[in-house]
Formats: C-alpha cells, structure tokens, sequence
C-alpha cells in the first residue's frame, strides 16, 4: 500500500474553504458598483485550480501551522492571480475568447470592465492581505513580499517582457527571465508567503525558495507544453495560441521532448531542495505537489 499523500484529495478538499474565505471580500457592499464586483465575481468563481492558495496553505501546514492563519495570504494570491489572467487575455494583450472553461472576462464585460475588474481585485489583495490576524512585522513581510512579487520586479515585469518579445527570436536568458518572472514570481510568493505566515528560519524560507522557483518554471514551461499538445476541453482556453502569436516558449525554443525533460528536471530539483529545510518540514505534500504538478494535463 502506498503512503503517498492523495494530494488531488487534499486539493480538492482545500478549494471550498478558500472559495468561502474568498467569500467574504467579495461580498455586496453598497460601496462597491453591482457590475463591478458582479466582472470580479465571474472571474474569481469561474473554476481554476486554486495552486497559489494551495501551496501557501500546503507550506504552512507542512510547517506546523494553522490553516485559518494563512488563508488572508492565499486568497490574495488567487486576486492577484486572477486579476493577472483576465488583463493577459485583453486584446491588447494575448487576446483569448475562454478562460477556465467560460468566456473571458472582456468577453462579458467589455475591456474596461475587465480592466477595472483585474484594478480591483489586485488591490483587495493587499486589503485581505493587511486582515491577518497574525503577528505585525509578518503581515508588514508578506504585504512587501507580495507587492514584489507581483510588480514591476516580478510578475508584471514578465508580463512586460513577454509582450516585447512577441514575434522575435529569444535568447535562453530572455526566455528564462520572462518565465521566472510572468509566472515563477506569484508561485514563488505563495509558497515564501505560507513559510512567512509561519515565521520559518531564513534557512527554511532559502530551501522552499529554491523549491518554488523551480517549480515556478517547471509549471510555465509545461503551460507552454500544453498549449502545444493539450485538449482545450481539459484546459478551458484556446490551444495552439503561442505559436500563432509568436510567443518566446520552451517548446518553440528547445523543442517539447527537450521541454518535457526541464519539466522533469526542475521537479527533480524542487524535490531535493526540500532535504535542506533540516527535517522542519513535514515533506509529504511538498513532494507529493511537485509530482503531481509535473504530470498534469491542465
Ligand atoms: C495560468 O495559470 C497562467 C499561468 C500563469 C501559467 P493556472 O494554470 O494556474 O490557471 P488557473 O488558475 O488554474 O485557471
Ligand atoms: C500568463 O502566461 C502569465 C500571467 C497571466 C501572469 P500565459 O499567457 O502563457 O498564460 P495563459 O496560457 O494565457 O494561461
Ligand atoms: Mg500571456
Ligand atoms: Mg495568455
Ligand atoms: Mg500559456
């Protein structure tokens, strides 16, 4: 009998209580326009698969922690997460028509309802982040860690230099640098942001850093790979669309059997960067996330 955690299990267990505690910021309120917060709602509860929240919540378990403690931080992550995908499926950006199985967020609203939508959701973040009920100065840390990630130093800054470079040739270093930043920064963050939650050791944060960041890459490089060889019924949004657009991938780069071995690589190498972490960490879910993000299908 195996003892490998279910982690679907576990995942599928977690998304009702983050979609609740989602909840309770998205709730009517008199200040808040009907179709704005209706544009914010469409997009948040229109499924995805919660893997932000999920390892900020999967890290400060593994540390010992308490789930209700963290889950301020993991619906953050999934705000600026999905303000993030409904602004890269403008027309002015990647110009998608589906998005997690329905139409996109401009589809319904228009493109200023999705911009605004997308403005919203990035600062009720940071609200629901400065909610915490844990100590001060390691809200004060993750509000930093957060905005970081997410800016112009991070996830903006990808998304910055992926368009650019749409229909060039790209270098490794270019390639990398967009992948790290448009989608490894966020990951990053949620995982660092769980271990924060947590007030983990610097030694501890170092190690699931190095586990995130190569999980980060791991999962935009298999993005990419999907949008070569996956079902658009399982992944909700067009296929195909990189390569039309003229988008700097792995696959286009290297090729996707070389793609699909960085993928396997880098899990390899998240999963040996959790033996760092001194024994603190319960290491079953970790690796188990790992595993499983390396072989999925959407
Ligand atoms: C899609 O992210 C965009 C990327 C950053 C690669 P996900 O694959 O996590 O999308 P959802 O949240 O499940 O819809
Ligand atoms: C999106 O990368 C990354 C962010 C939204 C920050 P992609 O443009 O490849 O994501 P998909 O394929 O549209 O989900
Ligand atoms: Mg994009
Ligand atoms: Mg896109
Ligand atoms: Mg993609």
């Amino acid at each position: 009998m195996s003892t490998k955690p279910d982690i679907r299990a576990y995942m599928n267990a977690l998304i009702p209580d983050i979609d609740r505690a989602m909840d309770r910021y998205l709730s009517e309120n008199a200040e808040i326009p009907s179709r704005l917060l209706e544009a914010m709602r469409y997009s948040v509860y229109a499924g995805g698969k919660r893997l932000r929240p999920v390892f900020a919540i999967a890290v400060a378990e593994a540390l010992g922690g308490e789930r209700s403690g963290v889950m301020p931080a993991a619906c953050a992550l999934e705000f600026i997460h999905t303000y993030s995908l409904i602004h890269d499926d403008l027309p002015i950006m990647d110009n998608d028509d589906y998005r997690r199985g329905k139409l996109t967020n401009h589809k319904v609203y228009g493109d200023a309802g999705a911009v605004l939508a997308g403005d919203a959701l990035q600062a009720l973040a940071f609200r629901a982040l400065a909610d915490s009920a844990l100590p001060a100065p390691r809200v004060v840390r993750m509000i930093a860690e957060l905005a970081q990630a997410s800016g112009p130093s991070g996830m903006v800054g990808g998304q910055s230099a992926d368009m650019e470079h749409e229909g060039q040739p790209v270098s490794m270093d270019v390639l990398s640098y967009i992948h790290r930043h448009k989608t490894g920064a966020l990951i990053t963050a949620a995982v660092r942001l769980g271990a924060i939650s947590q007030g983990a050791d610097e030694g501890t944060l170092a190690s699931l850093t190095v586990y995130a960041q190569s999980l980060g890459l791991a999962f935009q490089i298999m993005d990419d790979l999907l949008d070569v060889t996956g079902a658009e019924q399982l992944l909700g949004k067009a296929a195909g669309t990189d390569a039309k657009a003229g988008k700097a991938t792995y696959p286009a780069l290297f090729g996707a059997e070389q793609s699909q071995k960085m993928v396997t690589d880098l899990t390899d190498q998240a999963k040996s960067a959790l033996q760092g972490a001194g024994g603190l960490l319960e290491r079953g879910t970790l690796t188990a996330l790992a595993d499983y993000l390396s072989a999925r299908d959407h």
